[in-house]
């Protein structure tokens, strides 16, 4: 099948810890809205390198990861998790989990709808989808300078976004679509500081909008970006990205 991942995006758990352990480490409110119990199958969608999941483990849970990229299933597995190894486009189960558990990962699907008849397929009936993604204006300002450092300096930006960053009513309707009952979704703010600052937070991320650039001239695109960004950055906490999560829990209709 295509590769459904944006061309230029590539991981290495290693820096991801360092530079963007953040994203697993600011999971605590999607943990307790999943509230799982001993015993319970759940698939963690996107599970990356398996920190959150190992949190969803210490409840006695029955916890699996699905996780297209081999360095993530790799570090993942060193943790002691059972991983798929393929991309969430692809079909996962049929009635399998008691809940399906998602963080930082449905933003990076190129076919949103089709994932989420995928996890629909994959609940019993009246299983529970707990997920959060990066939603609608989710770091818009460094969005925006990454689009204007390409322009200012004669590059291609990106035919189609990068990212999927619904609002509260487009993600709504899609969990609708593929026939879930949404019994929670909202937009939070979340003012993220960057411990590796917004350079470690482009080299992780900001590929996908790099790939028309010639190796070369990518460090000026990049400085250029981070001049734009000096609105993010304070004396006192350093750098600090403009995130806004996407957070929903929805059933299959038992
Ligand atoms: C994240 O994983 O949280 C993320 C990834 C890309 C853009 C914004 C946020």
């Amino acid at each position: 099948m295509d590769n459904l991942i944006p061309a230029g995006q590539h991981w290495s758990a290693k820096h991801y810890a360092r530079d963007a352990g953040f994203v697993p480490a600011l999971g605590a409110p999607l943990l307790a809205l999943i509230d799982l119990q001993a015993g319970e199958r759940v698939l963690d969608l996107g599970c990356g390198d398996g920190v959150l999941t190992t949190r969803l483990a210490r409840t006695g849970a029955d916890v699996t990861g699905l996780e297209p990229d081999p360095d993530m299933a790799r570090a993942a597995r060193a943790r002691g998790i059972s991983v798929m190894e393929q991309d969430a486009h692809d079909a996962f189960g049929e009635s399998a989990f008691d809940a399906v558990f998602s963080n930082a990962a449905l933003h990076w699907m190129r076919k949103p709808e089709q994932v989420l008849g995928h996890v629909h397929v994959a609940l019993r009936p009246g299983g529970r989808f707990v997920a959060e993604q990066g939603g609608f204006g989710n770091v818009a300002a460094v969005v925006t300078a990454l689009m204007a450092a390409l322009e200012a300096q004669g590059h291609p930006t990106p035919a189609r976004p990068v990212w999927d960053f619904p609002s509260v009513t487009g993600q709504r309707r899609r969990l609708e679509a593929a026939g879930f009952l949404v019994d929670e979704i909202a937009l939070i703010p979340r003012p993220t500081p960057l411990p590796t600052g917004i350079s470690g937070w482009l080299a992780t991320f900001a590929n996908p909008f790099l790939t028309a650039v010639p190796q070369p001239a990518r460090a000026s695109v990049l400085a250029d970006c981070t001049r734009r960004l000096s609105v993010l950055h304070d004396a006192h906490e350093g750098w600090i990205a403009d995130y806004v999560r996407l957070r929903f829990l929805a059933r299959k209709p038992g």
